[in-house]
């Protein structure tokens, strides 16, 4: 048989133990989504995003945000990041790279990329490019210090950085482009870079935000359908509305606007269009 029979009792406590606590679960999306997430600094953060007690139909699939020891994380194109700071009525996100916690060798190098439809940067910021296992020391500008990531498993290998530079020269094995907002005197000062990008850098999020006006004006609560990959909104009657994005049904005390007034009085036959 390929599943044994269970006593009635475990099979329950099975049940109990499958469940998803209440608030993950409930249908009331409107609810779930007017939640906001608190973690830390890091708070009264609604739509886009999603994550601890905000459930997946509250924000796009690739904004979820995860609190660990009150600490908030975002993880953008396999990239980890700290957010540092988020400022919900610009929408501004202040993250840095948690590869770049520890020193400057990363155990994968991997650019900064963020997807142009959620995020837009902040143009104040400056592309910082990293350059790792360079070879032939003549080429380089001074350092005061060295770092050697040993990619080359040599030790004549040499890390130097540049801003705005596109991809590696030849005599270097890789580069990662980490954006940072304050500027370096000295881009040649380890020390100085680390911190660069420990402060993190700016971002404002655009994902849904301007569909979402309606919807919150309605009297509703942004959110993002899964399944068709848009923005949709929850009412608080309980009804979705993923097409004009807005609550229909007068769910607001002081939404003025009832269905029929939206609608122009009837002038009469003879009257002339006014937009001729
Ligand atoms: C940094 O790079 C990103 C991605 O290529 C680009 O969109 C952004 O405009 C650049 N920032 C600056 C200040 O050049
Ligand atoms: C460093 O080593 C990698 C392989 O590990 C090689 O692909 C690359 O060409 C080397 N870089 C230089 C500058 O020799
Ligand atoms: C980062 O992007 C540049 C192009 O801008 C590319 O040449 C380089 O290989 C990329 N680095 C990594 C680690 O993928
Ligand atoms: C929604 O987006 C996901 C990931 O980008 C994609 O795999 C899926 O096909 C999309 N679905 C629709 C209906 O566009």
């Amino acid at each position: 048989m390929l599943f044994p029979p269970i006593p009635i009792l475990q099979y329950i406590t099975l049940l109990i133990l499958i469940q998803t606590p209440s608030y993950l679960s409930s249908n009331d999306k409107y609810t779930d989504c007017a939640s906001l997430y608190d973690c830390g600094k890091i708070t009264n953060i609604g739509f886009p995003f999603w994550g601890e007690n905000r459930p997946k139909g509250c924000g796009h699939p690739l904004l979820h945000l995860n609190c660990h020891n009150s600490i908030t994380y975002i993880t953008i194109k396999d990239v980890e990041y700290q957010v540092l700071e988020a400022i919900p009525d610009n929408q501004i996100l202040r993250m840095a790279r948690v590869d770049y916690f520890q020193g400057l060798c990363p155990s994968k190098f991997l650019n900064t990329s963020l997807d142009p439809e959620l995020f837009v940067y902040n143009s104040e910021d400056k592309n910082l490019t990293l350059f790792y296992g360079c070879l032939g020391s003549n080429d380089f500008p001074s350092f005061s210090g060295h770092v050697n990531c040993f990619l080359n498993g040599t030790s004549d290998e040499y890390f130097y950085t540049q801003f705005g530079a596109q991809g590696p020269p030849v005599f270097c094995t890789t580069s990662v482009v980490v954006p940072v907002s304050i500027s370096l005197q000295n881009i040649n000062d380890f020390t100085y870079i680390q911190e660069a990008i420990r402060e993190g850098f700016s971002v404002r999020w655009i994902a849904g935000i301007e569909e979402c006006v309606e919807c919150e004006k309605s009297g509703g609560v942004c959110g993002y359908d899964w399944s068709s990959n848009q923005t949709t909104c929850y009412c608080r009657d309980q009804s979705t509305d993923s097409v004009t994005k807005t609550c229909t049904t007068n769910s607001t005390p002081n939404d003025k606007a009832s269905p029929q007034s939206r609608v122009p009085p009837v002038q009469g036959m003879y009257a002339l269009p006014t937009s001729l």
